[in-house]
Protein backbone atom coordinates (compact mmCIF):
# COMPACT_ATOMS: atom_id res chain seq x y z
CA UNK A 1 0.00 0.00 0.00
CA UNK A 2 1.38 3.66 -0.55
CA UNK A 3 2.35 5.16 2.00
CA UNK A 4 0.72 8.55 2.16
CA UNK A 5 -2.77 6.43 1.85
CA UNK A 6 -4.99 6.55 5.14
CA UNK A 7 -5.38 2.66 6.04
CA UNK A 8 -8.66 1.61 5.67
CA UNK A 9 -8.52 -0.14 9.13
CA UNK A 10 -8.59 3.98 10.13
CA UNK A 11 -10.85 5.56 7.93
CA UNK A 12 -13.98 2.78 8.41
CA UNK A 13 -14.16 3.39 12.11
CA UNK A 14 -13.64 7.41 11.75
CA UNK A 15 -16.50 7.03 9.54
CA UNK A 16 -18.37 5.19 11.78
CA UNK A 17 -18.25 7.59 14.40
CA UNK A 18 -18.94 10.46 12.23
CA UNK A 19 -22.75 8.76 11.17
CA UNK A 20 -22.65 7.62 15.03
CA UNK A 21 -22.36 11.77 16.09
CA UNK A 22 -24.99 13.04 12.99
CA UNK A 23 -27.29 10.61 14.42
CA UNK A 24 -26.62 12.00 17.94
CA UNK A 25 -27.07 8.41 19.59
CA UNK A 26 -24.89 5.51 20.61
CA UNK A 27 -27.65 3.23 21.59
CA UNK A 28 -31.24 4.24 22.31
CA UNK A 29 -32.06 5.48 25.29
CA UNK A 30 -34.50 3.13 27.25
CA UNK A 31 -37.27 6.52 26.84
CA UNK A 32 -36.71 6.24 23.14
CA UNK A 33 -37.33 3.15 22.78
CA UNK A 34 -40.63 3.03 24.40
CA UNK A 35 -41.75 6.17 22.55
CA UNK A 36 -40.12 3.94 19.57
CA UNK A 37 -42.23 1.17 19.99
CA UNK A 38 -45.45 2.83 21.29
CA UNK A 39 -44.82 4.68 17.33
CA UNK A 40 -44.94 1.35 15.74
CA UNK A 41 -47.36 -0.44 17.23
CA UNK A 42 -49.71 2.87 16.60
CA UNK A 43 -48.85 2.98 12.34
CA UNK A 44 -49.55 -0.85 13.05
CA UNK A 45 -52.91 -0.17 14.50
CA UNK A 46 -53.76 2.42 12.00
CA UNK A 47 -52.99 0.01 8.68
CA UNK A 48 -54.89 -2.61 10.51
CA UNK A 49 -57.62 -0.54 11.08
CA UNK A 50 -57.80 0.78 7.69
CA UNK A 51 -58.42 -3.45 7.12
CA UNK A 52 -60.51 -4.04 9.38
CA UNK A 53 -63.12 -1.49 7.75
CA UNK A 54 -62.94 -2.95 4.66
CA UNK A 55 -63.71 -6.61 6.47
CA UNK A 56 -66.19 -4.45 7.89
CA UNK A 57 -67.64 -2.99 4.87
CA UNK A 58 -67.18 0.09 6.47
CA UNK A 59 -65.23 1.06 3.57
CA UNK A 60 -65.59 -0.44 -0.30
CA UNK A 61 -63.42 -3.38 -0.53
CA UNK A 62 -60.49 -2.78 -3.02
CA UNK A 63 -58.17 -5.42 -3.37
CA UNK A 64 -55.52 -3.12 -4.46
CA UNK A 65 -55.41 -1.33 -1.42
CA UNK A 66 -56.42 -4.49 0.61
CA UNK A 67 -52.56 -5.60 -0.59
CA UNK A 68 -51.09 -2.69 0.09
CA UNK A 69 -52.09 -2.20 3.17
CA UNK A 70 -51.44 -6.11 4.43
CA UNK A 71 -48.18 -5.59 3.31
CA UNK A 72 -47.39 -2.66 5.26
CA UNK A 73 -49.13 -4.67 8.11
CA UNK A 74 -46.90 -8.11 7.68
CA UNK A 75 -43.95 -5.37 7.35
CA UNK A 76 -44.93 -3.55 10.49
CA UNK A 77 -45.35 -6.49 12.75
CA UNK A 78 -41.78 -7.05 12.64
CA UNK A 79 -41.07 -3.72 13.95
CA UNK A 80 -42.41 -2.74 17.73
CA UNK A 81 -40.48 -5.71 19.53
CA UNK A 82 -36.83 -4.15 19.52
CA UNK A 83 -38.51 -1.53 22.37
CA UNK A 84 -39.18 -3.65 24.52
CA UNK A 85 -36.07 -4.18 26.68
CA UNK A 86 -35.73 -4.59 29.92
CA UNK A 87 -33.68 -0.96 30.50
CA UNK A 88 -37.23 0.35 29.42
CA UNK A 89 -39.21 -1.23 32.42
CA UNK A 90 -41.10 1.57 34.47
CA UNK A 91 -40.24 4.20 32.18
CA UNK A 92 -43.52 6.20 31.35
CA UNK A 93 -45.52 6.61 29.69
CA UNK A 94 -46.73 3.62 28.83
CA UNK A 95 -49.88 1.11 28.94
CA UNK A 96 -47.16 -2.34 29.06
CA UNK A 97 -48.41 -4.03 32.34
CA UNK A 98 -45.78 -4.89 34.38
CA UNK A 99 -46.42 -8.67 33.96
CA UNK A 100 -45.13 -8.79 30.81
CA UNK A 101 -41.05 -8.05 32.28
CA UNK A 102 -41.75 -11.59 34.08
CA UNK A 103 -43.30 -13.82 30.76
CA UNK A 104 -40.41 -12.44 28.07
CA UNK A 105 -40.54 -15.58 26.03
CA UNK A 106 -44.51 -16.08 26.34
CA UNK A 107 -44.33 -11.97 25.19
CA UNK A 108 -41.91 -13.19 22.09
CA UNK A 109 -43.90 -16.26 21.28
CA UNK A 110 -47.07 -14.08 20.98
CA UNK A 111 -44.89 -11.22 18.66
CA UNK A 112 -44.47 -14.45 16.38
CA UNK A 113 -47.81 -15.78 16.45
CA UNK A 114 -48.84 -11.90 14.72
CA UNK A 115 -45.74 -11.76 12.87
CA UNK A 116 -46.33 -14.90 11.39
CA UNK A 117 -50.43 -14.30 11.14
CA UNK A 118 -49.33 -10.82 9.09
CA UNK A 119 -47.09 -12.71 6.62
CA UNK A 120 -50.29 -14.98 5.57
CA UNK A 121 -52.05 -12.31 5.46
CA UNK A 122 -50.33 -10.18 2.93
CA UNK A 123 -49.77 -13.39 1.09
CA UNK A 124 -53.54 -13.94 1.22
CA UNK A 125 -54.30 -10.44 0.01
CA UNK A 126 -52.63 -11.12 -3.01
CA UNK A 127 -55.06 -13.28 -4.58
CA UNK A 128 -58.19 -10.58 -4.14
CA UNK A 129 -60.90 -12.95 -2.22
CA UNK A 130 -62.65 -11.14 0.21
CA UNK A 131 -63.80 -14.28 2.19
CA UNK A 132 -60.28 -15.53 2.82
CA UNK A 133 -58.89 -12.44 3.55
CA UNK A 134 -61.64 -11.86 6.10
CA UNK A 135 -60.86 -15.08 7.44
CA UNK A 136 -57.09 -14.78 7.71
CA UNK A 137 -57.58 -10.69 9.18
CA UNK A 138 -59.85 -12.40 12.19
CA UNK A 139 -57.18 -14.71 12.62
CA UNK A 140 -54.51 -12.22 12.96
CA UNK A 141 -56.83 -9.73 14.86
CA UNK A 142 -56.78 -12.97 17.59
CA UNK A 143 -53.31 -12.39 17.77
CA UNK A 144 -53.15 -8.82 18.61
CA UNK A 145 -55.78 -9.76 21.41
CA UNK A 146 -53.81 -12.24 22.74
CA UNK A 147 -51.10 -10.66 23.35
CA UNK A 148 -53.45 -6.93 24.46
CA UNK A 149 -55.06 -9.37 27.19
CA UNK A 150 -51.97 -10.37 29.13
CA UNK A 151 -49.72 -7.34 28.40
CA UNK A 152 -51.61 -4.39 27.28
CA UNK A 153 -53.38 -1.73 30.30
CA UNK A 154 -56.63 -1.28 28.72
C1 LIG B 1 -46.73 -9.49 21.46
C2 LIG B 1 -47.64 -8.52 22.01
C3 LIG B 1 -48.51 -7.66 21.14
C4 LIG B 1 -49.08 -7.97 19.93
C5 LIG B 1 -49.03 -9.27 19.17
C6 LIG B 1 -49.78 -6.78 19.51
N1 LIG B 1 -49.63 -5.79 20.43
FE1 LIG B 1 -50.43 -3.93 20.33
N2 LIG B 1 -49.50 -3.42 22.07
C7 LIG B 1 -48.80 -4.29 22.87
C8 LIG B 1 -48.33 -3.58 24.05
C9 LIG B 1 -47.53 -4.19 25.18
C10 LIG B 1 -48.76 -2.27 23.93
C11 LIG B 1 -48.48 -1.11 24.90
C12 LIG B 1 -47.15 -0.45 24.47
C13 LIG B 1 -46.68 0.63 25.42
O1 LIG B 1 -47.46 1.59 25.67
O2 LIG B 1 -45.56 0.51 25.94
C14 LIG B 1 -49.50 -2.19 22.67
C15 LIG B 1 -50.07 -1.04 22.16
C16 LIG B 1 -50.78 -0.98 20.99
C17 LIG B 1 -51.37 0.23 20.46
C18 LIG B 1 -51.30 1.63 21.09
C19 LIG B 1 -50.04 2.34 20.59
C20 LIG B 1 -49.92 3.75 21.15
O3 LIG B 1 -50.30 4.69 20.45
O4 LIG B 1 -49.45 3.90 22.28
C21 LIG B 1 -51.99 -0.10 19.30
C22 LIG B 1 -52.76 0.82 18.38
C23 LIG B 1 -51.79 -1.52 19.10
N3 LIG B 1 -51.04 -2.02 20.14
C24 LIG B 1 -52.30 -2.22 18.03
C25 LIG B 1 -52.02 -3.56 17.79
C26 LIG B 1 -52.54 -4.29 16.65
C27 LIG B 1 -53.51 -3.75 15.61
C28 LIG B 1 -52.02 -5.55 16.73
C29 LIG B 1 -52.23 -6.69 15.81
C30 LIG B 1 -52.25 -6.45 14.39
C31 LIG B 1 -51.19 -5.59 17.93
N4 LIG B 1 -51.21 -4.36 18.53
C32 LIG B 1 -50.50 -6.69 18.34
C33 LIG B 1 -48.53 -5.60 22.61
C34 LIG B 1 -48.88 -6.28 21.45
Amino acid sequence: MPSHRTPRRILLPAAALLVATALGAWAAAPKDLVHYRRHALGALGFQFSQLGAMVKGDKPFDPKEIQVRAAHVAYLAKLPWEGFTPETKGIKPTDTKAALWSHMDDFKEKARALEQAADTLAETAKNGDKQQFAAQFLKTAKTCEACHDRYRVE
